[in-house]
């Protein structure tokens, strides 16, 4: 079985990387000069708004509390490291429900856009746009799908096994 701790390293410095870097490519291109006769529907925006605030601070709260303990939990399982979050389930779980909210906003984005289409010619300037929101939502499937199916209830199981174990 893969490591963890491995695991997290691949999200982090893949999925991670290329989130922020997607929002920033974005934003840059929603600002840009060449942009500024285009136009870009006031319900994509708020869509990718929203998708900035709900992924920013998910990000943040995997690498500094959630990652660092499954770390530590694989690293040495007998240690009662009595966490202030009480168990991983409770994170696990608010994490869960964050990219359940992702997931909508990629669906109403792919309604929005015709999935990332460029349907009508007075779009032809948003292809850019199209282009990179394209391809943070697949990332953001695949990153969202080793989270939730393989990293958190494999975190999980570690914990009941330290708890039944006997930690010292
Ligand atoms: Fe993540
Ligand atoms: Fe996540």
């Amino acid at each position: 079985m893969q490591k963890l701790s491995e695991l997290i390293s691949h999200i982090l410095q893949t999925h991670h990387v290329f989130t922020r870097e997607s929002l920033n490519r974005i934003q840059g291109i929603i600002n840009s000069p060449a942009m500024q006769g285009q136009v870009v529907s006031a319900d994509i925006r708020q869509c990718i708004e929203a998708l900035e605030e709900d992924l920013l601070p998910h990000l943040m709260k995997e690498e500094q509390i959630l990652f660092p303990y499954i770390v530590k939990l694989e690293g040495n399982p007998r240690q009662n490291y009595a966490p202030d979050f009480g168990s991983i389930a409770n994170p696990i779980r608010v994490m869960g429900n964050e990219h359940k909210s992702v997931i909508k906003l990629l669906v109403r984005l792919r309604e929005l856009t015709s999935d990332y289409q460029i349907v009508t010619e007075d779009q032809s300037g948003l292809s850019p746009l199209f282009s990179i929101l394209g391809e943070l939502d697949r990332d953001l499937v695949t990153h969202i799908q080793l989270e939730s199916i393989d990293l958190f209830p494999k975190a999980r199981e570690l914990e009941i096994l330290a708890m039944t174990s006997g930690r010292s």
